[in-house]
C-alpha cells in the first residue's frame, strides 16, 4: 500500500503550498469535534500555536527562520525536515512538560509507575529496534499485517491537529472506516493533564495507571495488524494467535479467574526487574466500565488485550512486552505477566 509516505501520513490532502481555502477545510474539519473535549494539539481552543510546527516563509525571509533546522523549506511548510524530528523536538525528554516517549526515560521515576501508557521508542528513527515500533525505516512486510511497505511516522497514529480520541489517535491509521478510541467512552483517565501544561502536571496524566480501559484499544491495533482482526470476536478459539478482548473467566478458557482477581502470588511483584518473581498487575478491559474507577476495578470478567502484554510505542522489552517474557536469559519476570492470568 502507498498510502505511508516517508514522513508516514496517511492522507496528504496537500503538499508544499498552503492555499486559503486549504487552511480553512482544515479547520472546518478539526471544529466539527464536540465543543467539551479537552485535547492537547486542539487547535479548535488555539491551544496550540500553528507556529509552534509551521513556518509560512522559510523561503522569502533569505535567512534561516528562528526555530527552525537548516535546509529548508520542509514538506507541509514545517519547521523541521520530518514530522517525527518535529515531534521529538519536545517529545524528547528536553521538554519537562512534553511526555518523554524516547528511551531511556526518566520522567515516570518517583512516579509509583514504571511508565507511561505507551512507553517508549528505542531510537529517534531509522534504526531497528527489536523492542518495540521502528520509526522512519521501511518496512517490506509488518507483522500480522497485509500492509507492505509501510515506514511509521508519529504522524502514521497521531493527528497533530488533535483529535477526540485518547491521544489524538488517528481513527483510521491504515485508511477505510476505522475505528475509534474515545476518551470518556472506550478509555477513562482520572487526572486531566494541566491546562497548560507544566512539567509535574504532565508526569501524573501520562503514566501508565492513570487510564483505565473499556474498548477498542486492541481493534485500534488490528486496523494496521489485521490479521489478528478475527482473533478478537468469538467465544470459542479456533484461531492459532492469543486472543484478544476476551474475558478471562471465559467458559473453557484455561484461566484462574480468582488468583486474577486476588492480584497475589505466582504473577504478581511489586516490580519488574527487582529480583523477586512478579511484575505490577498487567492491564486489561472492564467491558461494563463507565468510568475510572469502574475501568480499573479487577473482576473475573476482566478482558486481555494487547495492552495488557504489549506497549503502544515499546519499552524495556523484546517486542514491546510488558515484561521480559522473549528476553534472552531466564529472568525471574519471564513467565510473570502470563502467571497472573493462567496461575499454573
Ligand atoms: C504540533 C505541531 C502542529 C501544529 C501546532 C500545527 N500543525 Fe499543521 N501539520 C503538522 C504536521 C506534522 C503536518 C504534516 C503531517 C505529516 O504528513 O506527517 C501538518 C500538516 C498541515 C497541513 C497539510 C494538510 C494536512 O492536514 O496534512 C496543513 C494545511 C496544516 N498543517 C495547517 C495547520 C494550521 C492552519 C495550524 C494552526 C491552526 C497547524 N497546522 C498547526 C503539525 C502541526
Ligand atoms: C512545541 C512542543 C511540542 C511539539 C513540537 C509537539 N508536542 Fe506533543 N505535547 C507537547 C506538550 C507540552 C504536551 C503535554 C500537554 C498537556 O499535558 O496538556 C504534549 C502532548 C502530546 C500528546 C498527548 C495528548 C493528550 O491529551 O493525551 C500527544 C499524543 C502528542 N503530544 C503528540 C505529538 C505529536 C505527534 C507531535 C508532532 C506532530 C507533537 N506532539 C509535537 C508539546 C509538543
Ligand atoms: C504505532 C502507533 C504509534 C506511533 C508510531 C506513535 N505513537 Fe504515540 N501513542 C500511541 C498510542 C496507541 C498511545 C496511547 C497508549 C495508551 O496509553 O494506551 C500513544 C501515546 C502517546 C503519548 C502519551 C504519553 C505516553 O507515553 O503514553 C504521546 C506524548 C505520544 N504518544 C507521542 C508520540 C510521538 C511524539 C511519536 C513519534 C516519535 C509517537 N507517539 C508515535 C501510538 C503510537
Ligand atoms: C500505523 C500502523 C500500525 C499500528 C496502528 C500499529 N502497528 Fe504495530 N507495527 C507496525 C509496523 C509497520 C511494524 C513493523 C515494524 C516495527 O517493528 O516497528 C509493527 C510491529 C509491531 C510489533 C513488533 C515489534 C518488534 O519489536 O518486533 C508489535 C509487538 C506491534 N507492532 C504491536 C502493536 C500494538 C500492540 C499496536 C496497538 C497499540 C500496534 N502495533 C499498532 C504498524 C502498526
Ligand atoms: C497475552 C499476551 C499477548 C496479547 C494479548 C497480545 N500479544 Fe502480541 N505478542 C505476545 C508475545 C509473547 C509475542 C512474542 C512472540 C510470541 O511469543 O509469539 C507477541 C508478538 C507480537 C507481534 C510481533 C510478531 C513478530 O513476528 O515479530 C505483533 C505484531 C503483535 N504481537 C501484535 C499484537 C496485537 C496487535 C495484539 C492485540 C490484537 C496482541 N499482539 C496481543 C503477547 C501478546
Ligand atoms: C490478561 C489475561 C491473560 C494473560 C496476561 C495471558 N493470557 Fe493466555 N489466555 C487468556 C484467556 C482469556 C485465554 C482464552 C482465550 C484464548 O484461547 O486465547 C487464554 C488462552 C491461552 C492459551 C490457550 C490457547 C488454546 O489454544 O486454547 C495459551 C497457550 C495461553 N493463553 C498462553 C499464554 C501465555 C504464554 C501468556 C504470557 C505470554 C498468556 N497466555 C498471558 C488470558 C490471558
Amino acid at each position: 500500500m502507498a498510502i505511508f509516505t516517508s514522513d508516514g501520513y496517511a492522507c496528504r490532502r496537500i503538499s508544499g503550498v498552503l492555499s486559503l481555502p486549504f487552511v480553512i477545510a482544515s479547520l472546518l474539519v478539526v471544529s466539527a469535534v464536540p465543543a467539551d473535549s479537552a485535547y492537547y494539539h486542539d487547535l479548535e481552543k488555539n491551544r496550540q500555536p500553528c507556529g509552534d510546527c509551521h513556518t509560512l516563509h522559510y523561503s522569502e525571509i533569505g535567512a534561516q527562520p528562528a526555530k527552525t533546522e537548516a535546509g529548508g523549506p520542509f514538506a507541509q511548510l514545517l519547521i523541521r525536515a520530518t514530522t517525527t524530528k518535529l515531534c521529538l523536538f519536545c517529545h524528547d525528554g528536553s521538554d519537562p512538560k512534553a511526555p518523554d516517549v524516547l528511551g531511556p526515560v526518566t520522567m515516570y521515576g518517583g512516579s509509583g509507575d514504571e511508565h507511561s501508557g505507551a512507553g517508549f521508542f528505542g531510537n529517534s528513527g531509522g534504526t531497528a529496534n527489536d523492542n518495540g515500533h521502528d520509526l522512519g525505516l521501511n518496512k517490506s512486510s509488518v507483522p500480522f499485517s497485509s500492509l507492505t511497505n509501510v515506514t511509521l511516522s508519529c504522524a502514521s497514529c497521531h493527528d497533530p491537529h488533535g483529535t477526540p480520541n485518547h491521544r489524538n489517535v488517528v481513527t483510521a491509521p491504515a485508511g477505510g472506516a476505522g475505528v475509534g478510541v474515545v476518551m470518556g467512552t472506550d478509555v477513562f483517565r482520572e487526572i486531566a493533564p494541566g491546562d497548560p501544561p507544566s512539567a509535574g502536571a504532565s508526569i501524573t496524566a501520562y503514566k501508565e495507571s492513570n487510564e483505565g480501559y473499556r474498548a477498542d484499544s486492541s481493534r485500534w491495533c488490528t486496523e494496521c495488524h489485521d490479521d489478528l482482526k478475527p482473533h478478537l470476536a468469538g467465544t470459542a478459539r479456533t484461531e492459532n494467535h492469543h486472543l484478544a478482548d476476551v474475558a478471562i473467566n471465559g467458559a473453557t478458557y484455561p484461566t484462574d479467574p480468582a488468583h486474577w482477581t486476588g492480584g497475589t502470588g505466582s504473577g504478581f511483584g511489586s516490580a519488574t526487574g527487582d529480583g523477586v518473581e512478579g511484575v505490577p498487575r498487567i492491564r486489561f478491559q472492564a467491558p461494563g466500565a463507565v468510568d475510572f474507577a469502574s475501568s480499573k476495578l479487577p473482576a473475573p470478567g476482566n478482558q486481555v488485550m494487547c495492552g495488557s502484554c504489549h506497549l503502544a510505542h515499546g519499552g524495556k522489552h523484546k517486542k514491546g512486552l510488558v515484561w521480559p517474557y522473549a528476553d534472552s536469559g531466564s529472568p525471574v519476570d519471564k513467565d510473570s505477566g502470563c502467571q497472573q492470568c493462567h496461575n499454573f
